[in-house]
């Protein structure tokens, strides 16, 4: 085991596990690999080929899809670290930039490498101007999400120049690319949504305060957005980064396992991000907190949530890793109250409603059994409902800032020398083979 502050070239063989078979009496031992923090891992490359047998394991809840440098979760401590740095210390020292170098790069940027970075990610800001009719095709009330899904899709149209994922310099335009214009489409969904004309990208600006811009300005009069605000908006983005290997970020890796162009397997991460059990959780939060309505119904709700028959759950809680508070929901909350306070917010409803569902769900048994805390979603809505958004603009806010991590992923998978396609397999329990029955001899 490593000093768990340096990175391994690789996983370490560190000894054996043996399975015993005792339906043919036979054993197989197999490799055990340490990584440099956090659980081993058994190597089963080899099992179906020595024993014929799969292993199984729907949700992945205990299964290894890869070995990863990026970022590493300790989900019983409430640890979230990128490339070795905790969230906390990022979220309060560092700004998204310097963020996305460190995960895309490995290391934090010197001086020099961050105004390069930051500026090449500033100068490929706008869109092909033709994208906006493509756009155009919507319906005015399509959800932001089914636009960002298919405008990032359709990017591999646009810029068919850097789709070429063996040319190393192609990918890391593309990478630029999406990181860039990511907000700009976000931007132009909502606009889109409200009837608002496009607002361009303005290279004066940094990558949040260009967002909010985007968002919020009208050609009609300068817009002013607060230190604070745009800071606020810097550590959301921080927060929502990358977080392991998360079903969006699994989603991107086997989309690209195939070969396919980054453009397509980011849509791809898009699509499965917007599932309510996933990113699509924030908008969930509000809608559900809107459906609570007063304090008074909360004993209801938590009662609903633990009913079985019931397919209400608490949106915003629980977590397949954390065990624990999530790390991210801690700085929310915290950077709920500074938000609030800034934009003249002293009274804020939801939040003293989130707050005490908070309360009372981590005084139940039912949750405290099963260690359901509050995660990344549960406060990301009030916030960003406070800046103005509206609450179907939440998830598109959490796939602006996860486009980072999912390239990052893919960068690290397209670059590992053993990459291969992925392709589970399965517990069949259909049919055995049966001969065709033509329509007069079925009943
Ligand atoms: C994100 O993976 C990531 O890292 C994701 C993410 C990221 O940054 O990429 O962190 C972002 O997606 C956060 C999660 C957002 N989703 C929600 O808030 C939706 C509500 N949460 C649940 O749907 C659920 O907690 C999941 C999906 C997040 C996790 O589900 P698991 O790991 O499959 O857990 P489970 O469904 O097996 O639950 C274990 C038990 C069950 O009860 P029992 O069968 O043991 O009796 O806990 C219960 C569940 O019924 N449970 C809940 C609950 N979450 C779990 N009961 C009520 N309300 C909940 N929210």
């Amino acid at each position: 085991m490593s000093d768990g502050t340096s990175p391994k070239a690789t996983a370490a063989p560190a000894g054996l596990v043996t399975l015993n078979d005792q339906r043919t009496g036979k054993s197989i031992d197999l490799p055990v690999l340490d990584g440099s923090v956090g659980p081993s891992v058994i190597d089963i490359r080899k099992l179906y080929g020595q024993t014929g047998y799969f292993t199984y394991d729907p949700g992945y809840t205990s299964t290894g899809s890869c070995e990863s440098k990026i970022t590493f979760i300790d989900g019983d401590e409430g640890v979230l670290l990128y490339r070795g740095y905790a969230i906390e210390e990022l979220a309060q020292q560092s700004d998204f930039m310097e963020v996305c170098y460190l995960l895309l790069e490995g290391e934090l940027p010197n001086v020099q490498q961050k105004g390069a970075f930051e500026k090449n990610i500033t100068y490929h800001t706008m869109l092909h101007e033709q994208l906006q009719y493509f756009l155009r095709g919507f319906r005015r009330d399509a959800h932001p999400m089914a636009v960002m899904v298919g405008i990032v899709g359709a990017l591999s149209a646009f810029y068919h120049d850097s789709t070429d994922i063996s040319d190393p310099k192609q990918r890391v335009i593309a990478s630029h690319r999406l990181i860039a214009k990511i907000p700009t489409i976000a931007a132009m969904a909502f606009k889109y949504s409200t009837g608002q004309p496009f607002v361009y990208p303005r290279n004066n600006l940094s990558y949040a305060e260009n967002f909010l811009h985007m968002v919020f300005a009208t050609p009609c009069e300068d817009l002013k957005i607060s230190r604070s605000v745009v800071r606020a908006m810097d550590r959301i983005l921080i927060l929502h980064a990358d977080h392991e290997q998360n079903a969006s970020t699994s989603t991107v890796r086997l989309a690209g396992s195939s070969g396919a162009n980054p453009f397509a397997c980011i849509a791809a991460g898009i699509a499965s991000l917007w599932g309510p059990a996933h990113g699509g959780a924030n908008e969930a939060v509000l809608n559900m907190l809107a459906e609570i309505g007063s304090k008074e119904h909360i004993p209801e709700f938590i009662k609903r949530a633990k009913d079985k028959d019931d397919p209400f759950r608490l949106m915003g809680f629980g977590h397949r890793v954390y065990k624990n508070y999530d790390p991210r929901a801690a700085v929310l909350r915290q950077s709920c109250h500074e938000v609030l306070e800034e934009l003249g917010v002293h009274h804020e409803p939801l939040l003293d409603l989130a707050m005490e569902l908070e309360r009372i769900a981590l005084e139940d048994e039912y949750f405290v059994n099963r260690k359901l805390f509050p995660n990344v979603d549960f406060y990301s809505g009030i916030i960003l409902r406070a800046m103005g958004f509206p609450n179907e603009m939440f998830t598109v806010l959490f796939a602006v800032a996860r486009t980072v991590g999912w390239i990052a992923q893919w960068k690290e998978m397209i670059e590992d020398p053993e990459q291969k396609i992925g392709r589970p397999r399965q517990l069949y329990t259909g049919y055995g083979k049966r001969p065709y029955v033509s329509m007069d001899k079925r009943n």
